[in-house]
């Protein structure tokens, strides 16, 4: 009986095995097949993306053809626009130049006739022609600045210059243009002996355009402050009114050429002017690494412009 015993022990150890055998076997199978299987969609599923990134690749390639064609047009386009251009700022300049001679002769002769002793009438005829050329003469000025900005051609002086004392010599005649308006002009703050190296008629241009814009649109009576400050590197010069104002979303736009405040009601006014005098002063400004700028609370509200400029030095 023991013997049957110990010799069962090894036979059952022999079938335990046999047994752990065949199921790591069906196991394995199982196993591999399922791999398989999965291995099987993996491939299907990338043989799709390729499929689908080649198809990409192909529009891709057909929007970059697309593209190219586009942008070879957009260029003949811009030669054409370029050329176009060019033949507007040559007929600006032509056309400037040529008024120009025929309006000196107009203004001198016109002088001339309000010499001789000619009736109340025909001098108030004449005074007004005299005025006119003037206001002619001014708009040719500008178209002729403008053309220049255009052409690239605007050229500045760099030299030293007193800068206040630039301002101080300009005065006299804003005064007179005021006074002719019934505008206060009061001046605060000059500062002494401030050195600006530029080009002395662009900025004293820049100065007067600020100034007789606050007595254009500044009603009679009221007032227009000018004051100087220096801050750091540049010397800021502020022309502050109270007149009309400007509604805040065309505090900037009013510095593109021909541009005129459409919320102003004024259109009196609006017609004394192209819309020239600021483009051109923004142009001189940045010209000399300068800023401009115009702030307002608000229409009926007054409104103050300022430009910097950076002292010599
Ligand atoms: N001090 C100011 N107060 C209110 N609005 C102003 C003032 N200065 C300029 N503007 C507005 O900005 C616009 C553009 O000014 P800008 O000096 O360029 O042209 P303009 O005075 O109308 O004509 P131009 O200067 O060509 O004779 C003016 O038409 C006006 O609407
Ligand atoms: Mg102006």
């Amino acid at each position: 009986m023991e013997i049957m015993v110990i010799a069962l022990i090894p036979l059952s150890f022999l079938l335990l095995g046999a047994g752990f055998l065949v199921v790591a076997q069906v196991s394995g199978f199982m196993q591999s097949s399922f791999f398989n299987q999965r291995q099987n969609f993996s491939n299907m599923i990338i043989q799709q993306y390729m499929e689908r990134i080649t198809l990409a690749q192909g529009q891709l390639y057909q929007r970059k053809q697309e593209l190219e064609g586009m942008s070879a047009k957009l260029s003949l386009s811009n030669q054409e626009l370029g050329r176009l251009n060019d033949m507007k700022s040559k007929f600006l300049s032509m056309v400037v130049h040529d008024v120009r001679t025929p309006l000196a002769s107009i203004r001198g002769f016109s002088e001339l006739l309000m010499k001789k002793k000619v009736g109340e009438k025909e001098t108030a005829y004449l005074k007004n022609i005299v005025s006119s050329t003037d206001q002619l003469g001014r708009l040719i000025a500008d178209l002729t600045d403008l053309a220049m900005i255009e052409a690239g051609k605007l050229k500045m002086e760099k030299a030293p210059f007193n800068f206040p004392d630039m301002a101080k010599d300009i005065l006299p005649g804003l005064s007179i243009n005021a006074q002719k308006k019934g505008v206060e002009l009061a001046v605060h703050d000059f500062p002494e002996g401030v050195l600006v190296d530029g080009d002395k008629f662009r900025l004293s241009q820049v100065f007067m355009n600020l100034v007789n814009n606050a007595i254009k649109f500044t009603p009679a009576g009221k007032r227009v402050e000018v004051l100087f400050r220096r801050e750091g590197k540049y010397i800021d010069t502020l022309v502050k009114d109270s007149g009309i104002g400007i509604h805040p979303s065309e505090t900037k736009k009013i510095f593109e050429k021909f541009y005129q405040a459409k919320y102003q009601k004024d259109a009196a006014l609006r017609k004394q002017g192209w819309g020239l005098g600021l483009s051109i002063a923004q142009e001189v400004v940045r010209a000399h690494k300068g800023d401009i700028g115009a702030v307002s609370p608000g229409l009926g509200k007054g409104s103050t412009f300022w430009f910097k400029i950076p002292v010599a030095g």
